[in-house]
C-alpha cells in the first residue's frame, strides 16, 4: 500500500478519494502501524495506539467530534487528541500533507 517515499521523507498512502467520511483506515509505514481518518471533511493521522492501555484503535468509533476507543470507552477529542477523562492521556498525532490527491505521511525515523 505504501509506495513512495519523497525527498522530504513523506511516504505516499491512500489516494484522497478513497477516504469514506468517519471511516477508520490502518497504514503501516517502516513498521509504524498508524490509523488515517477523514472527520468533518479534515484528515488525521494518528498512532494506531490508546493512550490507556496500548489497545488498536481500528475498531474506535465516533461521537460527536470524539475518537472513542472501543476497548474501554475513553473519549479524545479529534483535534487536541486530549482524553475527555485526563488531560494527561493524549492521542499522538502523525505529521503529513495532501499533495497531488494523495495523503502523505511522514514517521519519525
Ligand atoms: S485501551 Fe483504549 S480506552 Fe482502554
Amino acid at each position: 500500500m505504501i509506495r513512495k517515499k519523497n525527498g522530504e521523507g513523506f511516504y505516499r498512502t491512500l489516494a484522497l478519494s478513497k477516504f469514506a467520511e468517519g471511516k477508520i483506515y490502518q497504514l503501516k509505514i517502516k513498521g509504524k502501524k498508524l490509523i488515517a481518518f477523514k472527520k468533518n471533511n479534515n484528515f488525521y493521522v494518528l498512532q494506531n495506539r490508546c493512550p490507556h492501555k496500548n489497545n488498536g484503535l481500528e475498531n474506535a468509533f465516533f461521537e460527536n467530534n470524539c475518537l472513542v476507543c472501543n476497548h474501554h470507552n475513553w473519549k479524545f477529542d479529534i483535534d487536541s487528541g486530549i482524553a475527555r477523562i485526563s488531560r494527561k492521556y493524549k492521542l499522538i498525532k502523525i505529521p503529513f500533507k495532501i499533495y497531488k490527491n494523495f495523503l502523505w505521511v511522514k514517521t519519525t525515523s
